[in-house]
């Protein structure tokens, strides 16, 4: 059993920290476990030449990514491991930047995408699980462990668990807090749980921690039309399952996912799958009409205003 953390705060900061606890349980339970920082590598930000999705939906091979840099070497590891864990604090609500830095650039290493075109090469069971930490309350961390969530299912990584840690703003204030402590250890035994049993395991997190009863997230949208289908009356931002809100017998508002809410689910395949064929086709239209675009385009090339 391979673990890799990924942390994306400061050295011996209180993400490290709680990534450590959670590692050094994992060991004790038979893990071999490594542990990299984001600032310690040279991430490219990704340009959005999206010559990886280009390759992938229109000739149906898998893509490289244009940038040498660290990436190749970070994703060999996250590839490879049965279980990732990753560690982000909250900046402004939401992930830090350098850990977006590090997801915009996985798009060409996405395993649904590979196993699309058939690149055997990403045909593996991994686990997840995810620490958000933050110097306040859920209300100043309210989209960071959603945005983690999308960063793992997206790279096809079953999520066992996912914790936060609040009101730690100082590097090592979290020791402060033995309760937090202690859940990112139970959070190492939940990977090494999630690795054990990969075809059965359930989410091993806290059930309440939000509204979706299927990737746990803590937000919902207002359904809209789907690029092939009707859409949902509210929807899941982040898992993508459809459904509406209802009230139980407690008058307790609940999100419940309908009869086929289920088959644009970010969590089986079928959601990027189907993000594949609306790439595949929404590009299409890109290619059929060079000519117009480049003569549309001449106005906006011609227009210079002033800059920086
Ligand atoms: C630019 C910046 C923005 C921040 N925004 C938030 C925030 O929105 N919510 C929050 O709870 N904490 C916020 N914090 C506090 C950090 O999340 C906190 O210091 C955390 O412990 C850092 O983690 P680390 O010790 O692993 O580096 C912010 C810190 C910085 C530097």
């Amino acid at each position: 059993m391979n673990i890799l953390a990924v942390t994306a705060g400061r050295k011996n900061g209180n993400g490290e920290i709680l990534v450590k606890e959670a590692l050094m349980r994992a060991e004790e339970l038979g893990a071999e476990v490594k542990m990299i920082n984001l600032h310690d590598y040279n991430i490219t930000p990704c340009s959005g030449c999206e010559s990886c999705t280009v390759k992938f939906t229109q000739k149906h091979e898998p893509p490289e990514c244009i940038y040498k840099d660290d990436m190749d070497k970070i994703m060999k590891e996250w590839l490879a491991a049965d279980g990732v864990i990753v560690a982000v604090p909250a900046f402004s609500y939401m992930p830090a930047g350098i850990y977006r830095i590090f997801t915009d650039r996985h798009l060409a290493y996405e395993p649904n995408f590979h196993k699309q075109v058939g690149n055997k090469d990403y045909f593996k069971h991994r686990v997840g699980a995810i620490i958000g930490n933050g110097g306040s309350t859920r209300s100043w961390m309210s989209l960071t462990l959603e945005c983690i969530n999308i960063t793992l299912i997206t790279q096809d990584i079953k999520v066992v668990d996912q914790m936060m840690a609040n009101r730690a703003p100082r590097p090592g204030q979290i020791l402060l807090d033995e309760a937090a402590l202690n859940r990112a250890r139970q959070l190492g035994e939940n990977v090494i749980k999630g690795i054990q049993d990969y075809e059965n395991v359930k989410f091993l997190g806290d059930q309440n921690l939000g509204w979706c009863p299927v990737c746990h997230s803590n937000v919902l949208s207002l359904g809209q039309p789907h690029w092939n289908s009707e859409g949902f009356v509210i929807e899941c931002p982040i898992c993508h399952c459809g459904g509406d809100l209802q009230k139980d017998e407690n008058g307790k508002w609940k999100f419940v996912i309908q009869e086929n809410g289920d088959e644009k689910s970010m969590l089986d395949g079928r959601g990027a799958k189907d993000h594949f064929f609306e790439i595949e086709d929404t590009m299409k239209k890109y290619f059929m009409n060079l000519e117009k675009i480049d003569e549309k385009r001449k106005k906006y090339t011609d227009y210079k205003p002033a800059s920086i």
